[in-house]
Protein backbone atom coordinates (compact mmCIF):
# COMPACT_ATOMS: atom_id res chain seq x y z
CA UNK A 1 0.00 0.00 0.00
CA UNK A 2 2.79 2.63 1.34
CA UNK A 3 4.94 1.27 -2.02
CA UNK A 4 1.85 1.81 -4.20
CA UNK A 5 2.00 5.25 -2.61
CA UNK A 6 5.13 6.16 -3.70
CA UNK A 7 4.84 4.84 -6.95
CA UNK A 8 1.80 7.04 -7.71
CA UNK A 9 3.19 10.19 -6.13
CA UNK A 10 6.51 9.51 -8.15
CA UNK A 11 4.50 8.82 -11.36
CA UNK A 12 2.00 12.39 -10.70
CA UNK A 13 5.50 14.70 -10.04
CA UNK A 14 7.47 13.09 -12.75
CA UNK A 15 4.36 13.86 -15.02
CA UNK A 16 4.23 17.73 -13.86
CA UNK A 17 8.07 18.04 -14.28
CA UNK A 18 7.71 16.86 -17.76
CA UNK A 19 4.59 18.88 -18.33
CA UNK A 20 6.31 22.22 -17.08
CA UNK A 21 9.05 21.50 -19.45
CA UNK A 22 7.10 21.27 -22.01
CA UNK A 23 4.35 24.50 -20.93
CA UNK A 24 4.90 27.14 -23.96
CA UNK A 25 5.39 30.28 -22.69
CA UNK A 26 2.36 32.28 -22.88
CA UNK A 27 2.67 35.99 -24.91
CA UNK A 28 -0.16 37.86 -24.86
CA UNK A 29 -0.72 40.33 -27.78
CA UNK A 30 -3.41 42.45 -27.24
CA UNK A 31 -4.30 45.22 -29.87
CA UNK A 32 -7.58 47.15 -30.56
CA UNK A 33 -7.85 47.21 -34.82
CA UNK A 34 -9.50 44.73 -36.46
CA UNK A 35 -7.93 41.56 -37.62
CA UNK A 36 -8.03 42.31 -40.70
CA UNK A 37 -6.11 45.62 -40.71
CA UNK A 38 -2.02 45.76 -41.23
CA UNK A 39 -1.94 45.54 -37.86
CA UNK A 40 -4.12 42.99 -37.23
CA UNK A 41 -2.44 40.41 -39.72
CA UNK A 42 1.25 41.54 -38.81
CA UNK A 43 0.27 40.16 -35.12
CA UNK A 44 -1.24 36.84 -36.36
CA UNK A 45 2.10 36.09 -38.99
CA UNK A 46 4.62 37.23 -36.11
CA UNK A 47 2.68 34.71 -33.95
CA UNK A 48 2.88 31.70 -36.40
CA UNK A 49 6.57 32.43 -37.26
CA UNK A 50 6.93 32.51 -33.38
CA UNK A 51 5.58 29.31 -33.24
CA UNK A 52 7.82 28.09 -35.86
CA UNK A 53 11.05 29.29 -34.83
CA UNK A 54 10.29 28.58 -31.24
CA UNK A 55 8.93 25.33 -32.21
CA UNK A 56 6.17 25.59 -30.11
CA UNK A 57 8.14 26.91 -26.90
CA UNK A 58 6.54 30.40 -27.17
CA UNK A 59 2.53 30.66 -27.92
CA UNK A 60 1.38 34.19 -28.71
CA UNK A 61 -2.29 34.44 -28.36
CA UNK A 62 -3.09 37.20 -30.30
CA UNK A 63 -6.23 39.60 -29.00
CA UNK A 64 -7.46 41.97 -31.40
CA UNK A 65 -10.38 44.96 -31.74
CA UNK A 66 -9.76 45.97 -28.13
CA UNK A 67 -11.19 42.32 -26.65
CA UNK A 68 -8.59 42.66 -23.46
CA UNK A 69 -7.93 46.43 -22.88
CA UNK A 70 -8.78 49.74 -24.93
CA UNK A 71 -5.98 52.50 -25.21
CA UNK A 72 -5.09 53.71 -22.49
CA UNK A 73 -5.70 50.43 -20.24
CA UNK A 74 -3.46 48.70 -22.76
CA UNK A 75 -0.21 50.77 -21.74
CA UNK A 76 -1.01 50.02 -17.88
CA UNK A 77 -1.33 46.44 -18.95
CA UNK A 78 1.90 46.09 -20.39
CA UNK A 79 3.98 48.16 -17.83
CA UNK A 80 2.07 45.96 -14.78
CA UNK A 81 2.82 42.47 -16.90
CA UNK A 82 -0.41 41.27 -16.85
CA UNK A 83 0.03 41.50 -20.95
CA UNK A 84 3.35 40.76 -22.44
CA UNK A 85 3.29 42.88 -25.96
CA UNK A 86 1.56 45.04 -27.45
CA UNK A 87 1.73 47.52 -30.80
CA UNK A 88 0.15 50.86 -30.20
CA UNK A 89 -0.17 53.95 -32.33
CA UNK A 90 2.95 56.37 -31.99
CA UNK A 91 0.41 58.24 -30.45
CA UNK A 92 -0.44 56.95 -27.16
CA UNK A 93 2.93 56.96 -26.14
CA UNK A 94 2.94 60.83 -25.77
CA UNK A 95 -0.07 60.25 -22.42
CA UNK A 96 2.89 57.92 -21.34
CA UNK A 97 5.42 60.82 -20.94
CA UNK A 98 7.35 59.97 -23.72
CA UNK A 99 6.21 62.70 -25.51
CA UNK A 100 8.96 62.88 -28.54
CA UNK A 101 6.37 60.25 -30.19
CA UNK A 102 4.42 62.97 -31.00
CA UNK A 103 6.70 63.73 -33.60
CA UNK A 104 5.06 61.28 -35.87
CA UNK A 105 1.80 63.57 -35.08
CA UNK A 106 2.61 66.96 -36.89
CA UNK A 107 0.75 67.71 -39.84
CA UNK A 108 2.41 66.34 -43.17
CA UNK A 109 5.62 66.02 -41.60
CA UNK A 110 5.83 62.87 -43.68
CA UNK A 111 5.34 62.95 -47.79
CA UNK A 112 4.91 59.28 -48.00
CA UNK A 113 6.45 55.83 -47.21
CA UNK A 114 9.77 56.32 -48.14
CA UNK A 115 10.37 59.40 -45.92
CA UNK A 116 9.02 57.81 -42.90
CA UNK A 117 10.77 55.11 -43.33
CA UNK A 118 14.07 57.43 -43.00
CA UNK A 119 13.07 57.85 -39.68
CA UNK A 120 11.30 54.49 -38.06
CA UNK A 121 14.21 52.29 -39.94
CA UNK A 122 16.78 54.78 -39.19
CA UNK A 123 18.83 55.77 -35.75
CA UNK A 124 16.12 58.60 -34.96
CA UNK A 125 13.78 55.92 -34.58
CA UNK A 126 16.15 53.68 -33.03
CA UNK A 127 17.12 56.58 -30.28
CA UNK A 128 13.32 56.99 -29.99
CA UNK A 129 12.67 53.32 -29.12
CA UNK A 130 15.41 53.65 -26.37
CA UNK A 131 13.93 56.15 -24.50
CA UNK A 132 10.62 53.83 -23.63
CA UNK A 133 13.65 51.72 -21.31
CA UNK A 134 12.75 53.55 -18.58
CA UNK A 135 8.84 53.08 -18.18
CA UNK A 136 9.82 49.05 -18.73
CA UNK A 137 9.29 48.61 -21.90
CA UNK A 138 11.38 47.58 -24.63
CA UNK A 139 10.57 48.46 -28.06
CA UNK A 140 10.90 46.06 -30.87
CA UNK A 141 10.07 47.72 -34.28
CA UNK A 142 7.99 50.01 -35.94
CA UNK A 143 5.20 49.12 -37.61
CA UNK A 144 3.17 50.65 -41.16
CA UNK A 145 0.05 51.42 -41.03
CA UNK A 146 -0.78 54.62 -43.25
CA UNK A 147 -1.80 58.22 -43.71
CA UNK A 148 -4.76 59.46 -42.34
CA UNK A 149 -7.34 61.36 -44.35
CA UNK A 150 -10.98 63.31 -42.85
CA UNK A 151 -14.40 62.13 -42.52
CA UNK A 152 -17.58 63.91 -41.84
CA UNK A 153 -21.25 63.97 -42.76
CA UNK A 154 -20.67 66.82 -44.74
CA UNK A 155 -18.07 67.83 -47.51
CA UNK A 156 -14.49 68.68 -46.86
CA UNK A 157 -13.18 70.65 -49.34
CA UNK A 158 -11.20 73.37 -47.69
CA UNK A 159 -9.89 73.59 -44.23
CA UNK A 160 -12.93 75.87 -43.44
CA UNK A 161 -15.44 72.75 -43.83
CA UNK A 162 -14.44 71.49 -40.55
CA UNK A 163 -14.35 74.52 -38.26
CA UNK A 164 -16.87 73.76 -35.78
CA UNK A 165 -16.42 70.43 -36.06
CA UNK A 166 -16.32 67.59 -33.13
CA UNK A 167 -13.53 65.73 -34.21
CA UNK A 168 -12.61 62.53 -32.82
CA UNK A 169 -8.74 61.89 -32.27
CA UNK A 170 -6.38 59.96 -30.22
CA UNK A 171 -4.76 61.13 -27.27
CA UNK A 172 -2.10 63.72 -28.26
CA UNK A 173 -1.37 67.10 -27.52
CA UNK A 174 -0.21 67.90 -31.34
CA UNK A 175 -3.47 66.07 -33.02
CA UNK A 176 -5.32 68.63 -30.37
CA UNK A 177 -4.04 71.59 -31.94
CA UNK A 178 -3.75 69.74 -35.53
CA UNK A 179 -7.28 69.87 -35.26
CA UNK A 180 -7.52 73.49 -33.32
CA UNK A 181 -5.51 74.93 -36.71
CA UNK A 182 -8.77 74.30 -39.04
CA UNK A 183 -11.07 75.72 -36.21
CA UNK A 184 -12.27 72.12 -35.16
CA UNK A 185 -13.08 71.06 -31.68
CA UNK A 186 -10.72 67.70 -30.73
CA UNK A 187 -12.60 65.32 -29.04
CA UNK A 188 -10.29 62.70 -27.71
CA UNK A 189 -11.72 59.29 -27.11
CA UNK A 190 -11.02 55.24 -27.02
CA UNK A 191 -10.62 54.00 -30.52
CA UNK A 192 -13.21 51.69 -29.57
CA UNK A 193 -15.58 54.14 -29.43
CA UNK A 194 -15.47 55.61 -31.95
CA UNK A 195 -17.83 54.29 -34.16
CA UNK A 196 -20.98 54.52 -32.20
CA UNK A 197 -19.49 57.85 -31.34
CA UNK A 198 -20.06 59.10 -35.08
CA UNK A 199 -23.04 56.93 -35.05
CA UNK A 200 -25.20 58.85 -32.66
CA UNK A 201 -23.24 62.15 -33.48
CA UNK A 202 -21.08 62.61 -30.28
CA UNK A 203 -18.55 63.68 -32.70
CA UNK A 204 -19.59 65.16 -36.14
CA UNK A 205 -15.97 62.99 -37.79
CA UNK A 206 -12.38 61.86 -37.35
CA UNK A 207 -9.44 61.24 -39.05
CA UNK A 208 -8.19 57.29 -40.12
CA UNK A 209 -6.09 55.58 -41.99
CA UNK A 210 -8.56 53.78 -44.50
CA UNK A 211 -7.49 50.52 -43.54
CA UNK A 212 -8.93 51.97 -39.92
CA UNK A 213 -12.35 53.58 -40.85
CA UNK A 214 -13.53 50.84 -42.96
CA UNK A 215 -12.54 47.77 -40.71
CA UNK A 216 -14.69 49.27 -37.95
CA UNK A 217 -17.57 50.25 -40.87
CA UNK A 218 -17.14 53.90 -39.67
CA UNK A 219 -17.50 55.08 -43.47
CA UNK A 220 -21.17 53.42 -42.81
CA UNK A 221 -21.51 56.71 -40.40
CA UNK A 222 -20.02 59.24 -42.51
CA UNK A 223 -21.13 60.31 -45.15
CA UNK A 224 -17.99 62.16 -46.84
CA UNK A 225 -13.85 61.20 -46.92
CA UNK A 226 -11.50 63.40 -48.20
CA UNK A 227 -8.27 61.94 -48.92
CA UNK A 228 -6.42 64.90 -47.19
CA UNK A 229 -3.33 62.24 -46.26
CA UNK A 230 -2.75 65.01 -43.60
CA UNK A 231 -0.56 62.80 -41.04
CA UNK A 232 0.79 59.55 -40.26
CA UNK A 233 -0.73 56.60 -38.18
CA UNK A 234 1.77 53.74 -37.40
CA UNK A 235 2.91 51.90 -34.79
CA UNK A 236 5.93 50.43 -32.61
CA UNK A 237 6.12 46.70 -31.17
CA UNK A 238 6.87 46.43 -27.86
CA UNK A 239 6.97 44.18 -24.59
CA UNK A 240 7.63 44.73 -21.02
CA UNK A 241 11.21 44.85 -20.35
CA UNK A 242 11.41 42.27 -17.27
CA UNK A 243 9.54 40.17 -19.15
CA UNK A 244 11.40 40.55 -22.72
CA UNK A 245 14.83 40.15 -20.18
CA UNK A 246 13.92 37.01 -18.44
CA UNK A 247 13.51 34.95 -21.75
CA UNK A 248 15.75 31.50 -21.80
CA UNK A 249 18.68 33.21 -24.14
CA UNK A 250 17.17 31.14 -27.55
CA UNK A 251 13.77 31.74 -27.11
CA UNK A 252 14.20 35.23 -27.27
CA UNK A 253 16.56 35.07 -30.16
CA UNK A 254 13.93 33.17 -32.10
CA UNK A 255 11.06 35.70 -30.94
CA UNK A 256 13.34 38.43 -32.29
CA UNK A 257 13.93 37.16 -35.40
CA UNK A 258 10.11 36.65 -35.70
CA UNK A 259 9.45 40.09 -35.21
CA UNK A 260 12.07 41.06 -38.31
CA UNK A 261 10.29 39.05 -40.43
CA UNK A 262 7.17 40.46 -39.24
CA UNK A 263 8.04 43.33 -39.65
CA UNK A 264 8.67 43.08 -43.27
CA UNK A 265 5.76 41.34 -43.60
CA UNK A 266 3.64 44.23 -42.15
CA UNK A 267 5.52 46.87 -43.67
CA UNK A 268 4.97 45.33 -47.13
CA UNK A 269 0.74 44.89 -46.45
CA UNK A 270 0.23 47.88 -45.00
CA UNK A 271 -0.20 49.84 -48.47
CA UNK A 272 -2.09 47.09 -50.03
CA UNK A 273 -4.45 46.90 -46.97
CA UNK A 274 -5.19 50.57 -47.06
CA UNK A 275 -5.85 50.47 -50.71
CA UNK A 276 -8.04 47.41 -50.45
CA UNK A 277 -9.73 49.48 -48.01
CA UNK A 278 -10.05 52.17 -50.18
CA UNK A 279 -12.18 50.34 -52.43
CA UNK A 280 -14.28 48.51 -49.96
CA UNK A 281 -15.13 52.22 -48.77
CA UNK A 282 -15.63 53.09 -52.55
CA UNK A 283 -17.67 49.64 -53.25
CA UNK A 284 -19.84 50.12 -50.24
CA UNK A 285 -21.41 53.74 -51.80
CA UNK A 286 -22.01 54.66 -48.77
CA UNK A 287 -19.60 57.34 -48.58
CA UNK A 288 -18.55 59.85 -51.04
CA UNK A 289 -14.85 60.17 -51.47
CA UNK A 290 -13.06 62.95 -52.37
CA UNK A 291 -9.81 63.46 -53.67
CA UNK A 292 -8.63 67.23 -53.27
CA UNK A 293 -6.55 68.65 -55.91
CA UNK A 294 -2.95 69.90 -55.47
CA UNK A 295 -4.06 73.43 -54.95
CA UNK A 296 -7.04 72.30 -52.31
CA UNK A 297 -4.22 69.99 -50.23
CA UNK A 298 -1.68 72.94 -50.03
CA UNK A 299 -4.15 74.74 -48.17
CA UNK A 300 -4.80 72.09 -45.58
CA UNK A 301 -0.97 71.85 -45.42
CA UNK A 302 -0.44 75.85 -45.24
CA UNK A 303 -3.44 75.54 -42.35
CA UNK A 304 -2.01 73.22 -40.26
CA UNK A 305 1.51 74.59 -40.88
CA UNK A 306 1.66 76.61 -37.73
CA UNK A 307 1.23 73.46 -35.47
CA UNK A 308 5.11 72.82 -36.08
CA UNK A 309 6.01 76.24 -34.62
CA UNK A 310 3.94 75.73 -32.17
CA UNK A 311 4.40 72.15 -30.45
CA UNK A 312 8.17 71.99 -31.69
CA UNK A 313 8.71 72.54 -27.53
CA UNK A 314 6.55 69.92 -26.92
CA UNK A 315 8.20 67.41 -28.88
CA UNK A 316 12.00 68.90 -28.74
CA UNK A 317 13.34 71.11 -31.40
CA UNK A 318 16.26 69.27 -32.01
CA UNK A 319 14.41 65.94 -32.39
CA UNK A 320 12.23 68.14 -35.20
CA UNK A 321 14.98 69.69 -36.99
CA UNK A 322 16.56 65.78 -37.10
CA UNK A 323 13.46 64.71 -38.93
CA UNK A 324 13.36 67.41 -41.23
CA UNK A 325 16.61 66.75 -42.10
CA UNK A 326 16.02 63.73 -42.98
CA UNK A 327 12.84 63.86 -44.75
CA UNK A 328 13.63 67.41 -46.24
CA UNK A 329 10.20 69.00 -45.41
CA UNK A 330 10.08 72.74 -43.92
CA UNK A 331 6.72 73.77 -42.72
CA UNK A 332 8.21 77.37 -43.47
CA UNK A 333 8.60 77.14 -47.03
CA UNK A 334 5.03 75.61 -48.46
C1 LIG B 1 -6.61 55.03 -33.03
O1 LIG B 1 -6.88 55.11 -31.82
O2 LIG B 1 -7.17 55.69 -33.90
C2 LIG B 1 -5.51 54.10 -33.47
O3 LIG B 1 -4.50 54.12 -32.52
C3 LIG B 1 -6.00 52.71 -33.65
C4 LIG B 1 -4.87 51.83 -34.10
O4 LIG B 1 -4.29 51.17 -33.26
O5 LIG B 1 -4.61 51.84 -35.31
Amino acid sequence: MKIRTVFVGLAVATFSVIAMAQAPIVIKFSHVVAADTPKGKASVFFANKAAELTKGKAKVEVYANSALYKDKEEMEALQLGAVQMLAPSLAKFGPLGVKEFEAFDFPYIFDDTADLHKITQGPVGASMLAKLEPKGIKGLAFWDNGFKSFSANTPIKTPADLKGKKLRIQSSKVLEEQIRSVGGLPQVMAFSEVYQALQTGVVDGTENPISNLYTQKMHEVQKHLTLTNHGYLGYAVIVNKKFWEGLPADVRGQLEQAMKEATVYANKIAQEENDMALEGVKKSGKTTVYVPSKEEKLAFKKAMAPVHSKMADRVGKDLLQSIYKETGFDPNKL
